[in-house]
């Protein structure tokens, strides 16, 4: 099969599958049953409330939990990339002796720098309504960003048609923003973002093919590419964006199944299965997002006029390299598989290995506070069978909390194909209410895995994610309905479906709603205190600063491209020959996003917005040797001013200094940084800011004019 069949790839959520009524259930079944024998025999444990009277002990507390998931060693990330679990095909067995997913450190590198770069999205096609100034401005990094867990930070996730990337405020924390460009797509301005169906041309819903194929047959629509279907989709249309919200990608190598219902690593020959190579995990769902993100079929030739880029290539892929060689051709080189397989190797290496948790486990006794630890011990007590914990590790468990806990370790478990997925009574990501909407359902619910495995057992669950680096997640669960991790904990505190559909179906899972077992109200009753260790030990215990912020001591990488991978002068001096420029990614567009905005949100662009705002002088005070200016600054445009505004003091002699400044403009001129209220300053809004400066007896008269510019970074 040609990758170009997967112009028509999206999955049936057909009537087919709806009423298919094959089922799961013995698998589900006897999976319960062993964790409650598991959970009876772990009874005679201390309760969590007994060790927080004594006193958590650390040695008791491993002890404690490596009997929980019978042997400490399978919480540990592996120290090397190598021993990361290596490939495993759809039915579970394991590939790592195939060449195609050898991880090398030539094709992690490559696959991190395509990650992040916006000059793969270049597969704008007006004639399905894309615009073609969106062009090259997002990328995988567009909605999964390093600052947010690898996930969007955002509530509607934008790639194409979005603009900005995020803000650092005065006190130096990270807002992500991301939202659609209205200067390109103006009739999204009043749009309601969620109640209309005036969206349903400009967001890719994951169904709308088939509303519009109609339900006859959609093996013939996925098989058969018809153009029209493809307008019908909306999947190319002016704006990218995924009605569910982000997952973080950390941990991917340690599942054989991804993306939320599973589709990634499901066989090609599942009914909602399209993995044509029949690749694992990793692979597919980085084909599979290829396709949805602006990217497959357009991307390689650009990527092959980057002379940097054809060399990292090179490294990655000896094999084609010479094979491209003997034919002349670079398509073999560098097409749409080399790129699929680089970028999984970058997903199978996305791991934190030093978070106060690794650390603890790895013997520091001090790594945990008290808190922590309680909350550790909550987490890894079973809810059932008396023993009065949590109970989270049962679904939270291997190194990235995402396994469940009597799922045989990757390596070694022969043919293991994991079924992590539950129906914990979520609602819908707001987005679906587009696919509601072009439905015309109004009981359409996002069904999870049955879209993807056709049985009806599987309706509305959900793959178990991973709970590290939540502290940055700001959204939560696959709709995006919690802010923050108390709040999830407190929804499996209560044990209360969200949703009446999801949550009145057969399949909503007792473990969430009855955890305590048979015989026990509904949830876990923790009280708040036991809520607040719980929430401690996931925001803290598990957040690992390396993967933000570079620390060259640190075993764990960071996410974004930051120094080590892209200082080419110092480090790559090969790359920068070839015209790779310090701080960017290898197409010298903006690292993750290049829409305008974004360009100033990182610095590389700024707004002369002089002309837009009124600049009055309130008032001025002399004193000795020195002059405060103050000014009220209007927005008097009926567009937001963004992110900072640098209050630039041209033509000032230079003898004269301003005191409050943050610096000079690159042509010398001193400037003020104003960290704007939630990043705007929006029509009719004004500020007011003050301009001290400072002169010797000697020196002459203060003049300047007053020039303003929006963006972040330096001048
Ligand atoms: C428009 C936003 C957006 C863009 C762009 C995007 N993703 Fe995602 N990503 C998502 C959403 C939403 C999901 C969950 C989708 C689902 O389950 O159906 C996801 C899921 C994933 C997952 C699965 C994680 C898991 O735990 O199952 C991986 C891996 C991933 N993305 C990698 C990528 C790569 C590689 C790219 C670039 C080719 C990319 N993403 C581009 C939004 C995006
Ligand atoms: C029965 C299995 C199960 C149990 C038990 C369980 N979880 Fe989960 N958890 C899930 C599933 C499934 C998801 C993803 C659901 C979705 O997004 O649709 C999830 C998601 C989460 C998330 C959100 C992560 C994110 O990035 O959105 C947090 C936080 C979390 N669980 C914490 C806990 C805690 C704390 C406990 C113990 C009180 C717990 N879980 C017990 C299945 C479980």
């Amino acid at each position: 099969m040609s990758l170009r069949m997967l112009s028509d790839w999206r999955t049936p959520s057909s009537p087919a599958t709806k009423n298919a009524r094959t089922s799961s259930r013995p698998a589900r079944v006897l999976l319960a049953a062993s964790v409650a024998m598991f959970a009876g025999a772990l009874a005679t444990a201390p309760s969590p409330e007994e060790a927080g009277r004594r006193g958590e002990n650390d040695e008791g507390l491993l002890g404690f939990i490596d009997r929980q998931v019978g042997g400490i060693d399978k919480l540990r990330v592996p120290a090397r990339d190598e021993d990361l679990p290596g490939p495993q095909l759809p039915d579970g067995s394991d590939a790592s002796g195939n060449p195609r997913y050898t991880t090398t450190e030539a094709k992690r590198y490559l696959g991190k720098q395509l990650f992040h770069d916006p000059v793969r999205t270049a597969r704008i096609l007006p004639e399905f309504g894309g615009v073609l100034a969106t062009r090259q401005t997002g990328s995988c990094g567009s909605c999964h960003q390093g600052e947010s867990a690898s996930k969007a930070g955002t509530l509607i996730n934008l790639n194409v048609g979005g603009e900005g990337r995020g803000y650092v405020t005065a006190f130096g924390e990270f807002v992500p923003r991301r939202r659609p460009r209205t200067d390109l797509l103006p009739r999204l301005r009043d749009v309601p973002l969620f109640d209309g169906d005036a969206l349903v041309d400009a967001l890719p819903t994951l169904t709308d093919v088939y509303a519009l194929a109609g339900p006859a047959s959609p093996a013939r629509a996925r098989k058969q590419p018809d153009p029209g279907q493809l307008l019908a989709t909306g999947r190319l249309d002016a704006l990218d964006s995924v009605a569910r919200n982000a997952p973080g990608v950390l941990g991917a190598a340690f599942n054989n199944r991804l993306l939320l219902g599973g589709f990634a690593g499901e066989p090609d020959a599942s009914p909602g299965g399209l993995n044509p190579f029949n690749d694992p995990a990793q692979e597919s769902v980085a084909l599979l997002l290829l396709d949805a993100h602006r990217m497959l079929d357009f991307q390689s030739a650009v990527l092959q006029t980057f002379p940097a880029y054809r060399k990292l290539f090179r490294e990655a892929f000896p094999a084609e390299a010479a094979q491209a060689d003997a034919d002349g051709n670079l398509d073999k080189l560098i097409n749409d598989e080399t790129v699929l397989r680089a970028t999984a190797t970058f997903m199978r290496t996305v791991v934190t290995r030093n978070t106060p948790w690794d650390r603890f486990l790895a013997g520091d006794r001090r790594a945990l506070t008290a808190a922590q630890r309680r909350g550790a011990r909550l987490f890894f007590t079973p809810a059932a069978g008396g023993a009065g914990g949590a109970g989270c590790y049962t679904c939270h468990s291997g190194p990235q909390l995402n396994k469940q806990v009597n799922d045989p370790d990757v390596a070694g478990a022969g043919k293991f194909v994991e079924e992590n997925f539950f129906n914990i009574g979520l609602n819908d990501h707001p987005v679906q209410a587009l696919n509601r909407a072009a439905r015309k359902d109004p009981n359409f619910l996002d069904d999870g895995r049955r879209e993807v495995s056709g049985r009806e057992g599987d309706a509305f669950k959900f793959r178990v994610v991973t709970l590290r680096q939540l502290k940055d997640a700001r959204f939560f669960f696959h709709n995006g309905a919690f802010t923050s991790v108390r709040d999830v904990v407190e929804y499996f505190n209560r044990g209360v479906p969200q949703n009446a559909q999801s949550g009145s179906s057969p399949t909503l899972t007792r473990r969430f709603t009855n955890p305590r077992g048979p015989g026990f109200p509904a949830g876990l009753g923790l009280n708040s205190r036991q809520v607040d260790d719980l929430t401690d030990f996931l925001v803290n215990a598990l957040y690992d600063p390396g993967f933000v912020t570079y620390d060259p001591k640190s075993p764990t990488r960071t996410f974004q491209l930051t120094r080590p991978d892209f200082t080419y002068s110092r480090d790559r001096p090969d790359l920068a020959a070839l015209g790779a420029i310090d701080g960017r990614p290898i197409s010298g567009l903006a690292q993750d996003n290049n829409d305008p905005l974004s360009r100033r949100d990182q610095g590389l662009e700024f707004l002369d917005v002089t002309s837009r705002v009124s600049a009055t002088l309130v008032g001025r005070q002399r004193f000795k040797g020195s002059q405060l200016d103050v000014y009220r600054i209007a927005n008097n445009s009926s567009a937001l001013i963004d992110t900072n505004l640098l209050v630039i003091a041209k033509g000032l002699s230079p003898r004269i200094t301003l005191a409050n400044g943050a610096g000079t403009t690159s042509a010398g001129a001193p400037y003020r940084r104003i960290f704007l209220r939630d990043g705007v300053l929006r029509p009719g809004q004004s500020i007011t800011v003050a301009l001290e400066f400072r002169r010797q007896r000697r020196d002459p008269e203060i003049s300047y004019n007053l020039s303003l510019l929006s963006g972040q970074g330096r001048p």
